[in-house]
């Protein structure tokens, strides 16, 4: 039993933080009390520049009134509905709109709370559609190396960043992956899609004939590999993994948590790579970070294949308390409606060059040993310290906080990815102190 007597109102040892070195930030707290707009404001009074959009989420930055506005409203007038056999106007709206703002073959969602929760329902709709087909055999997943799915079962065993997964035992079975994409030898300060690489989503015609296609159900990747350290798809390869997955009769799930709404400067990275999935996770930027809300979105084929059966039965055996949420559907709205109105996806559009170039003006300057982007996503890839994986890129991270601009390392390397609402003045800003931190040689 703890020692419960000596607890102060701001002890900071009963919150087990996720993702966080506890200890180190239990010593130095780094804590926000505001945000408004590109900024944080800090306990102590400091501006703080957000370069990670909180946690790749706050798209259309922070603060925004219609959001605001829209949680006030609703939470005064519905504020819980149950998903399971009832419903309530704007969760379907919510569905409708997400439909009309997704590629054209889209026209289904499913709500979630998180991505880790959108991937996890998707795989198990990949599962259960081909089940509905009668090709029950068709059980198997396939993900890549250094993907990131989320943390839950399924996310981890599809996902292939080593540390995620080590830790918790065997996880499912039958999941296979894919080689990852990065090829620093041959593609290192590539701006935009590298060159090269293209041949490694052959892999999968290799890992179809070891298990027959009759035993696969979906291959799942993020077009863009954003928590591994900013992967950008090499050109030809998404479009070669669609062909390769469609001939087999295998469905293709994009992980869009972090490139859909806007980041790469279009909806989503399916309409900017023009590849077709059969399925896209989306979480994040669905309410601009400001309620947990994810979906899950298919095409008609999919859903379809369910709608048989009698029809007071229930056709996926599948939800979560809090699917299509009264609160988070009117945040959902009024985010699509920010993000049409205010044109942010077309600033995140305009800006993407200027962004490339700042970034790239980094080369040179000590330890940095790659820099890689796409639309408003920026990854610098830092030299590790011998015998010290991350401790370089994670005390770049401190000294850049104590600077006044957010970032977020992963690994050895410093990921971006600003609110899509960021100009010219404060990619400059963002980049300039970037700068100055990596000039000391630690
Ligand atoms: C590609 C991808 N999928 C899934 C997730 C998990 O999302 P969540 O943390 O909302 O569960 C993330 C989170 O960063 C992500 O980047």
């Amino acid at each position: 039993m703890s020692d419960r007597t000596n607890t102060a109102p701001n002890d900071l040892r009963a919150f087990w933080m996720p993702f966080t070195a506890n200890r180190q930030f239990k010593n130095a707290p780094r804590m926000l009390a505001s945000a408004d707009k590109m900024h944080y404001t800090t306990t102590d009074g400091r501006q703080i520049l957000d370069g990670v959009a909180g946690l790749w989420c706050v798209n259309a930055g922070h603060n925004q009134p219609r959001i605001v506005e829209a949680i006030r409203q609703q939470v005064g007038e519905l504020d819980y509905a149950p998903a399971f056999q009832m419903g309530h106007p704007k969760a379907f709206e919510l569905a409708n709109r997400l439909v009309d703002m997704a590629p054209q073959h889209i026209e289904h969602a499913f709500f979630t709370n998180s991505g880790s929760e959108s991937v996890d329902t998707a795989l198990k709709i990949a599962i259960a559609y081909h089940r509905a087909r009668g090709e029950g055999t068709r059980t198997r997943l396939i993900g890549r190396e250094r993907g990131y799915h989320g943390v839950n079962f399924g996310g981890i065993s599809v996902g292939g960043i080593v540390t995620n997964r080590k830790h918790f035992g065997t996880m499912l079975g039958g999941v296979d992956h894919l080689p990852h994409t990065h090829l620093p030898d041959l593609n290192s300060y590539t701006k935009g899609q590298p060159e090269h690489g293209a041949h490694l989503a052959d892999e999968l015609e290799r890992i179809v004939a070891l298990h027959d296609p009759s035993t696969i159900a979906a291959v799942i990747v993020e077009p863009v590999a954003g928590s591994t350290g900013v992967l950008i798809p090499p050109k030809g390869y998404l479009e070669k993994l669609r062909e390769i997955t469609t001939k087999h009769g295998i469905l293709l799930i994009f992980d869009e948590v972090i490139t859909g709404f806007g980041r790469l400067g279009a909806p989503f990275a399916s309409d900017y790579y023009g590849v077709k999935p059969d399925m896209m996770t989306t979480a994040k930027g669905l309410t601009n970070g400001v309620i947990p809300m994810g979906a899950v979105l298919t095409t008609a084929e999919i859903y379809d294949a369910f709608m048989t059966g009698p029809d007071n039965m229930i056709e996926l055996f599948h939800g979560y308390t809090y699917s299509g949420n009264p609160i988070a559907s009117a945040a959902g709205l009024a985010t699509l409606e920010t993000y049409k109105e205010e044109g942010i996806f077309e600033n995140a559009a305009e800006m993407a060059p200027y962004w490339e170039e700042a970034l790239h003006s980094l080369k040179g300057l000590p330890n940095v040993i790659d820099i890689r982007n796409t639309g408003l996503i920026g990854g610098v890839e830092l030299q590790p310290i011998e015998g010290a994986p991350t401790k370089r890129a994670f005390g770049k991270f401190l000294k850049a906080y104590e600077k006044g601009i957010f970032v977020r390392t992963t690994g050895d390397t410093i990921a971006m990815s600003p609110p899509l609402i960021i100009n010219k003045e404060q990619i400059d800003q963002l980049i300039g102190t970037l700068a100055e931190v990596l000039k000391d040689e630690d």
